[in-house]
This record gives C-alpha cells, structure tokens and sequence, in this order.
C-alpha cells in the first residue's frame, strides 16, 4: 500500500488524480494541496468526489514522508517543488520533460532552477520507456497533445525512414486548465474552432525530442469539454496494411493502446486511460492516421497513475479499468 500527496490539487488534473486514486486499491493515504482551498473539503471543488478529505497547506515534510508525489502546478512553477523533495515524484507539468536545458529555456522562456534534475527525469510515456520508468525517481509525465501524438508515429518512425510530418490536432476546453480566460469562456468557446497558435506550440519540442524527426503542429480548441483528436498526415508511399501491421506489433501487448479497424473518435476514449489509433489510409503521396485520448486521463493524470503503478509494481491498470464513456 502506498501513501500519496498532490500539490497543486484544486485543478483540473488534480482533480481527475483524485477521482481515480480514491478507487485504486493499493492507495491507502491520500493528501492533496492547495493555496486558495486551505481547510475546505475536496468536494466542494471537485463535486464527485466522496468523503472527507480536505486540502491543506502545503508541507514539505508531510510531502517528503508519502511515497508518491504528483505534482499539479503549472509549468515554471513545479520545477521548485520537484527541486526540494527526494522521495518518488511524478510531474505532471512540462519542467522536467525536455532532455536538453536550453531546449526548455528556449520553449519555456525562463531560466531552469533545477537544471541538475533534468537528466534524471524519466519522460514518462510508458509505451516507449516503461523500462526506465520502473527504475525512475522523477517521471516527467507527457504533455497532452504529446501524447496524442507521440503514440499515432512511434510505430512509424520505427519502421519507415521519414524526416518529417504535419501533425493537426483539436483539444477539448479542459486543456487550458480551470482558471477561466477569454478564449475559455463559455459564449466564446461554444459552438466555435479556435485555432489557438497556428506555429511554435510548445509541445513540439517534446514530440521531436521522442520522435527524432521534424514537427509541424497546429492545434484547435473546440467546443468539447474533453478529449484530443489528432490527424497525423506523413509525405509519403505506403502498403496501409504494412503500416496497420507494423502498430499492432509495436502495440499488440500494450494495456492502454487500441489499434483499431476504423476511423476513431474523441467519444471512444473519453474517461478513459485508452488511446484509440486508426483510420489508415494512403493516397497518392499522402499517408493519414487518427488518434484519440482523453486528454485529463491518457493526456494527464490516468497517466500519471500509470507511471506510478509501474514504478511501485501494482499491475499496470489498476485504478485505471474505466471503459470510455461513449456516448
Ligand atoms: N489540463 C490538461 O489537459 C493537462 C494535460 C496534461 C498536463 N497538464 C499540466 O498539468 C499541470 C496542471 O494542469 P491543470 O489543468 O490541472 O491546471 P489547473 O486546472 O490550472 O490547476 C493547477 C493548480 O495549480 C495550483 N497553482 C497555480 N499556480 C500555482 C503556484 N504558483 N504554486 C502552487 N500551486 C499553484 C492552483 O491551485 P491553488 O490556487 O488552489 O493552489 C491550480 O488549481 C499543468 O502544468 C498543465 O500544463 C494539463
């Protein structure tokens, strides 16, 4: 049995951590922090969650003495908290995804305090490094649409010698997290596409640094509360059956991957640590395929609990058997 703290667990992923750690039969303590809610229960933040549990102050020594530690805070801001603790952490924030310091100070546009600390980190995706992550201190949990991504070409990378791909993807309106903004609000959300940063997003770096080729991404928000959907589009001549071969061999023993026979969507994973990868097809010069996640639970903490189930040794889904919510 493991004891767990969240800092930062009044957001979104916070949140969700809570709804499946309460359920994960190997978790018998649970904190959760948070600056704004000291001393108020859990549920009037987060409605569904059962029980008594309240957030408190942040504590270092109480943090230290858990087993795990999911960090929840935004990115520039967890890097201090990773910083000053040394029992088992799993960040959800991008601090500690990116290999290379100036690479993180380049995207992130902040010096790194924690510089040390970065090759230590494991990226925490566990179809690629789940040998790593079973020996890890620091799991840098992957971003969402990195994710998303990262699992629709790792098969093909493998395989084929490409260079480079286009990459489009729509993220549900909790990818921006719970603080309300302009772009977030309901009148303008509704019922719109919102193509939020048409170059230099900033999980490229983490898509090019696991792929090794070059990334051109474009993202749209869309009125869904959850869920990505990405398109990969790949310049290239292929055998579709070649291709579908190669992602059910590299994914065939895989818990939470689905190759699948048709075009998946959002709805096919909602709720669920899944993702769903599909749709294959070639016209002349053009290879497309699909994938989907839910990007607070494959995109984010279904993820984080992943790593945790692998590097304690809990069977790899526990806590996580929730089928996607679909319709
Ligand atoms: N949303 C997603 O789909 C998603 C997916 C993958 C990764 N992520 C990453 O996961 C992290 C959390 O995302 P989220 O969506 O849960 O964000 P969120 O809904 O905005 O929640 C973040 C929480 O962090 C706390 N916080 C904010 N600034 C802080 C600071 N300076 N120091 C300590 N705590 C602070 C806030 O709680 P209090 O004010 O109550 O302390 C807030 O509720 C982010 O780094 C995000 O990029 C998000």
């Amino acid at each position: 049995m493991v004891s767990v703290y969240i800092i930062g667990g009044s957001g979104y992923t916070g949140g969700e951590l809570l709804r499946i750690l309460e359920r994960h039969r190997g978790v018998e303590e649970i904190r959760v922090s948070s600056r704004q809610y000291v001393g108020k229960r859990v549920n009037t933040v987060h409605r569904g969650i059962e029980g008594e549990l309240t957030f408190e102050k942040y504590d270092k020594r109480v943090a230290e003495g858990c087993d795990f530690v999911f960090v929840c805070t935004p990115h520039t801001k967890a890097m201090e908290y990773v910083a000053e603790l040394s029992t088992r952490i799993i960040d959800l924030s991008a601090d500690f995804r990116l290999r290379e310091v100036k690479t993180y100070e380049a995207v992130y546009r902040k010096a790194h305090t924690a510089p040390e600390l970065l090759r230590e980190a494991v990226y925490g995706l566990p179809e690629i490094h789940r040998k790593e992550i079973k020996r890890a201190r620091i799991v840098a949990n992957p971003g969402c649409f990195a994710t998303g991504a990262i699992l629709a070409l790792w098969p093909l990378v493998r395989k084929y010698d490409i260079k480079e791909v286009i990459i489009d993807a729509k993220t549900g309106v909790s990818g921006a997290g719970r603080e309300p903004n302009e772009k977030t609000h309901f009148p303008w959300a509704n019922e719109n596409v919102i193509p939020y940063l048409p170059v230099g997003h900033r999980h490229i770096a983490e898509m090019e640094q696991e792929l090794g080729i070059k990334v051109f991404f474009t993202p749209h928000m869309v009125p869904m509360s959850r869920g990505i959907e990405t398109t990969v589009h790949a310049l290239m001549n292929t055998e579709v059956e070649d291709v579908k071969k190669a992602y059910e061999e590299a994914y065939g023993d895989e818990p939470f991957v689905d190759v699948v026979d048709w075009v998946p969507t959002v709805l096919e994973a909602r709720g669920s640590n899944y993702c769903k990868i599909g749709g294959f097809s070639q016209e002349e010069g053009r290879l497309v395929l699909f994938s989907v996640i839910d990007n607070l639970i494959k995109g984010a903490s279904g993820q984080a609990v992943q790593n945790m189930n692998i590097m304690w040794g809990f069977k790899e889904d526990e806590g996580l058997q929730q089928l996607p919510l679909a319709p």
